[in-house]
């Protein structure tokens, strides 16, 4: 009986596997749209889309940023000055878009643009810090989707959305989870509204990987300077020993887990673009797959008492 059972599953695994071995034809005539295309994830994808033939229209946040790219890249590679959190950038762009893809349409559009700082205890923070966040990785991914939906319903193409584990598991202070959440609710109402028009909405929640969004120095930064302004009931609260016990769990954990394979990212985004069966969802980085999403499945008590655990507690916790 267990064999039988054994020898279904390891069936699926090789029938899902040779499913999604095939990529779609004529990507030299395939536009795809990617947002933060300067550093980390984006650039690579950008890079990457480029050598398998696609057409790549790269949002870039610098001018450093479009620069480098054409440099290394083909001369099938469009660069955009792109802002994401600016409404008339982000038409603009649509716009430019428009005339360069023709009837054919826009294949696919990449929301990879995003930051993660500030992240401290919520009660460290005001308002200030979690608007900018919010209206990058949040009001920035709904505002170049909506720019482009029409190109990609014309096409019968994809919109890829860059969220995190921590769109399914919430464990940090400041905006970051609230706004992955918020991608992943996005996400999940595009992907079904969109499917009667042949438009994929495909998800991609990465774990930890070595990029800006997961800078020990920018943690260690962040840490201090937010530190420095809190009232001293506040501080006492706390304790003085908070922000370095804080710090070495941080750099513990970002050593531990933070992976340097930025292609495990990359490889699940060229998937969603160009596979002619992508998936729903990827959860690339071994961190994803067997500790945050088997987490984010367990009732709420045992993830509360995992995390709490875990975490440096201030000194006046009565736990
Ligand atoms: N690294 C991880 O562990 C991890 C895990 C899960 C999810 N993610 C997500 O992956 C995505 C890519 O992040 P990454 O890790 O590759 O970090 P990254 O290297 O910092 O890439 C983010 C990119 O977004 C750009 N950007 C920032 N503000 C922008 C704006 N207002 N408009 C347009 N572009 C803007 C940045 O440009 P500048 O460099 O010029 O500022 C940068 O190129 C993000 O959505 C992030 O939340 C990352």
């Amino acid at each position: 009986m267990y064999l039988y059972i054994a020898g279904l599953v390891v069936l699926f695994y090789v029938y899902r596997w040779f499913r999604e071995l095939g990529r779609v034809s004529n990507k030299s005539e395939k536009f795809v749209y990617i947002t933060g295309c300067d550093t980390g994830f984006g650039n690579l994808l950008a890079r990457h889309l480029d050598t398998k033939g696609f057409r790549v229209i790269a949002g870039c946040y610098s001018e450093k940023g479009e620069d480098e790219l054409k440099k290394i890249c083909s001369d099938r590679l469009i660069t955009l000055h792109l802002d994401v959190t600016d409404n008339e950038n982000v038409k603009k762009a649509a716009e430019t878009i428009k005339s360069l893809v023709g009837q054919k349409g826009l294949w696919a559009v990449v929301n990879n643009a995003g930051i993660a700082f500030p992240t401290a205890p919520n009660d460290w923070l005001e308002i200030e810090d979690f608007t900018p966040m919010i209206n990058v990785n949040l009001i920035g991914v709904i505002a170049v989707t909506l720019s482009v939906l029409p190109l990609i319903k014309k096409a019968k193409g994809r919109v890829v959305n860059v969220a995190s584990v921590f769109g399914r598991i919430s464990t940090l202070g400041g905006a970051y989870c609230i706004t992955k959440y918020g991608v992943e609710a996005f996400n999940d109402a595009l992907r079904r509204q969109m499917a009667p028009f042949g438009v994929k909405v495909l998800c991609i929640e990465p774990g930890f990987f070595k990029t800006i969004v997961t800078d020990f120095n920018i943690v260690e930064s962040t840490l201090h300077r937010l530190w420095n302004k809190l009232p001293q009931e506040v501080k006492d609260e706390y304790g003085s020993d908070y922000v370095d016990k804080t710090k070495l769990t941080a750099k513990e954990l970002l050593e531990k887990l933070a992976d340097g394979d930025l292609m495990k990212v990359v490889s699940c985004m060229e998937h969603a673009v160009a596979a002619v069966h992508p998936r729903t969802r990827y959860s690339p980085g071994w961190d994803a797959k067997f500790f945050w999403l088997p987490l984010s499945y367990m009732p709420t008590f045992i993830s509360d008492a995992l995390l709490l655990k875990k975490a440096v507690q201030p000194k006046a916790s009565i736990l």
